[in-house]
Formats: structure tokens, sequence, C-alpha cells
């Protein structure tokens, strides 16, 4: 790696003494300030809580232009990418950097269809968990735990090691997810099947029962394909970053993907396409969305599914997903579904209002996959494992390019210290 150019420098002076600090350029993108000797040359470190202004590693695979709503995965645009590609393509572009040629795509996809099952002494780890917990606790744990299974292949440093472990998660979470969805339904688990796609494989060990044959609907199959080519990577986000930070300190991938798993459980990472839904329940029908945009405008609740910390124009991700959306509710029989109504007229009235038009504020990705989901038939405790399983690819292969990286140290920020100066101990019978 290390593309970057030097382009100048910037200065910066400290009392009686000026630094000069380089300034690097990516390929596309905001050009960086490298503060790397800022520390040993003037004994300051920078102050920047939630990374606003810091980037914190170099990195080839994924960018995002907020302002004008640009998503690349190593420079393909998402939308081309959703409507043209596979997620195995997807997958091993992110993973690779190039997309595959024919032959390479075939032993790609056979190594990980040959990898989908899950040691049998595995199951049995489900069975120690309440049917009632929540999915994502059971992932976080079960993915986690495939470290215990797997001792043959934990040598970060071994290029071997890591290729397979990328190829057993890629292969395996599906696996782990949707036995996590069958074991809250208290209905059995259903084995992988190797001629089947995917997406397709995975809605079938999701819906299918011993009691009938499975149909598989290529329409839903599909959907699913472009919902994970969507979710796949989304650049340094506080998920990935913890990727990123766990393996600096040389943890196994395994244990590093439980860690991601974890921080994209929170609300405001994951949680959010569950919490549009549940507005867009609230609302009910079409003709209550004035009344409820107007208790937004009067900051009486946020609208759920709109805005980004990133995106300041509409993300291209939503626009593909409201298409999925109405492609899925016009094969499972309610084009006219009035979620989906309410979510049309919700959008309409918020694109013309003032209010979200100087805000910058635009429907992001969670709008509209709440709705496919639950149609889909997912209940809405799924809907971040779904976003999990997209995202172990993204989590590692920036994992892999950090781990590759040269420059890559372990990850250890500091901090302005605002605590008690030096102070002596005092024994208890001596304290107020
Ligand atoms: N509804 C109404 N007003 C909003 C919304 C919203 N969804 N989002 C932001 N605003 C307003 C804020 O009130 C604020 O207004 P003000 O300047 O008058 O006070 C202004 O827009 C800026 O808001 P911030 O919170 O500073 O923007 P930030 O970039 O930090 O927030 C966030 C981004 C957290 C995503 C926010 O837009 C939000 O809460 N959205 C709803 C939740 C959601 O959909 N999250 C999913 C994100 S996508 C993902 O994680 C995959």
């Amino acid at each position: 790696m290390d593309k970057m150019t030097d382009t100048g420098s910037a200065s910066l002076t400290i009392g009686d003494k000026t630094l000069s600090l380089p300034i690097l350029k990516g390929s596309i993108g905001p050009d960086v300030i490298d503060v790397r000797k800022l520390y040993a040359e003037t004994d300051c470190f920078t102050f920047d809580p939630g990374f606003t202004s810091t980037a914190a590693c170099e990195s080839a695979i994924t960018y995002i232009d907020g302002d004008k709503g640009v998503l690349l995965y190593r420079g393909y645009p998402i939308d081309q990418l959703a409507k043209q590609s596979t997620f195995l393509e997807v997958c091993y572009l992110l993973i690779n950097g190039e997309l595959p040629n024919a032959a390479q795509y075939v032993e790609f996809e056979r190594s990980i269809t040959t990898h989908t099952m899950l040691h049998d002494q595995f199951d049995r780890f489900f069975q120690g968990f309440r049917r009632d917990a929540h999915p994502m606790a059971v992932m976080t744990a079960s993915v986690g735990a495939l470290s215990a299974f797997y001792h043959d292949s934990l040598d970060v440093n071994d290029p071997d090691h890591r290729r397979i472990s990328m190829i057993r998660m890629i292969a395996k979470i599906p696996t782990i997810a949707a036995r996590t969805f069958k074991y809250s339904i208290g209905q059995p688990f259903v084995s992988p099947r190797n001629e089947l796609g995917y997406a397709e494989n995975f809605l079938r060990m999701c819906f299918a029962v011993p009691a009938e044959d499975y149909k598989g609907n290529p329409i839903l199959a599909r959907a699913m394909d472009r919902i994970f080519i969507l979710h796949a990577d989304h650049e340094q986000n506080a998920s990935t970053s913890t990727v990123r930070l766990a393996g600096s300190t040389g943890a196994n991938p395994f244990a590093c993907i439980a860690a991601g798993i974890a921080a994209l459980w929170g609300p405001a990472h994951g949680g959010a396409n569950e919490e549009a839904l549940n507005m867009l329940r609230e609302i009910g029908k079409p003709e209550n969305v004035p009344a409820y945009v107007q208790g937004v405008k009067d900051r009486k609740y946020r609208l759920m599914g709109f805005g980004h910390r990133v995106y300041k124009n509409y993300d291209p991700r939503a626009k593909v997903m409201q298409e999925t959306c109405h492609e899925v509710l016009k094969e499972v029989g309610d084009a006219n579904d009035p979620l989906l109504q309410v979510a049309m007229e919700l959008e309409k009235i918020a694109l013309s209002d003032d209010y979200f038009i100087s805000r910058k504020l635009y429907p992001n990705i969670d709008f509209y996959s709440g709705i496919t989901l639950s149609a889909m038939g997912f209940p809405s405790e799924m809907f971040t494992v779904l976003f999990a399983l997209a995202r172990t690819v993204g989590w590692i292969s920036q994992w892999q390019e950090m781990i590759a990286d040269p420059q890559q140290k372990i990850g250890r920020p500091r901090q302005l210290y605002t605590g008690p100066a030096y102070r002596d101990f005092v024994s208890v019978d001596k304290r107020a």
C-alpha cells in the first residue's frame, strides 16, 4: 500500500515554535495533514472526540463523498454493483481489489460453498441460550466462538491462515445467522445446500421447514443479494473501526469480527432500520403524514431513516433500496402495502419541506430496508443480524488490509486528562 503522495505542508505554530506538517493526498477525497510527528516535536496531542476530522488509517477499499451522495467499492459505484454484480463477486472485489475473471469466480464460489457447514458440536452452543435471547447476542457470542473451533487458522501473520479464516467467515456466518433465527422461533436447523446461490441458500436456511418442500423465489433471492451488496462495506464506520482496533493488537480474526458485531448492535449504528419500520407503523396511513412531519419540525421526535453523519445528499444505497422494496412488495403480493404508501408520502413531503432541505436531510438506506425485510418474512430483531452478515466481508477486507499494512501499529488513542493531578493516598479512618 502507501499510494498517498506528499503535496506540500501546513504550518503549525505553538508558542515560539513553528512546525511544518506534511499534507498527503489520496486518489480522491480530502487531503490529510500528517500529524504523526506532532507529539515527538511539540509535546502536544490533537483533540478530536468522535474522529470527526481524523483519518485513522490509509485504505484503498471504499470511498464515500457524502456531499455528492457517492459510494464506491474499489472504485465501482454502488448502484452499478447492486444492479449488475452479485454479492459473492463483490466479496471477491472487496477482499482482492479487482473483480474476478470467470475462472477466479468459479474457484472463489467453490471455496465459499464448501465451507458453509458448521462443526457438529457448534450446534450445541446454541442450546445454551434462552429462546428469547436477542439474535444479536447469539451472533456476537457464536462468531466469537468460531475461534474455539478453528485453531488451525489463528496465526494472523500467516497469509494462508488469514485467507482460510476469511473464507470460513463469509461461508459460515450465514449458517450461524439462519440458526440464530431458527432457534429464536423454535424450528429445527436447516443445513446449507451447495448447489444454491449464496442468498438463495441463506433464505432456504431461514425459511425451509421439514414438513414441506421449500420453493425458492428468485426475485426474493435477488433482493436479498442486493441488500447484502448495499451493506457490504462503508469505509471507517464505528464497527469497522472497532474491528481494526481489535485487530491491531494481533487478536484472531473471529474475535475481531465478534467485536465488530457488538459495535454494530447499537441503535445509533445498525439498529436504525427497525426504528424506521416502527415509525411507519406508528404513522399508519398516508393521511397522518403531515401531522407527523409537523411533530418532527416541532422537535418532538426525529424522522427515522432520514439524515446521515456522512451523506448530506441522497444516500446512494437508499435509491437502490427503494427500487428493491417496490420489487419485493410487488412479488409478495402487496404493492399497495400501507407502510410503503406511508413511506412514499413521507419522503415526498420531507423532500419538499424547507426544514429538511436546509438541513440536508435525505432518506438513508434504513428508510426502505425495514419494510423490505419485513415483507420478506424477517422479524425486526433479525434486521441487524442481516446487516452483520453482509458487513462481515467489509470488516474482514479492512482487517486484512490493516494486517498487511507495513505502517500498521497497535491502535492507541491519547487523551486530554482533566482528572485530579497528583495526590497522596489517605487511609479510610482519615477520610471525611
Ligand atoms: N429528523 C429530524 N431532524 C433531524 C434528523 C432527523 N432524522 N436528523 C438530523 N436532524 C436535524 C437535527 O435536529 C439538527 O437540527 P438543528 O441544527 O436545527 O439542531 C440537524 O438536523 C443536524 O443534526 P445532527 O444530529 O447534528 O446530525 P448528525 O450528522 O450528527 O446526525 C444522524 C446523523 C444521527 C444519522 C441523524 O440524522 C439521525 O438521528 N437520523 C435518524 C436516525 C437514522 O436514521 N439513523 C440511521 C443512519 S444510517 C446508518 O447507520 C446505516
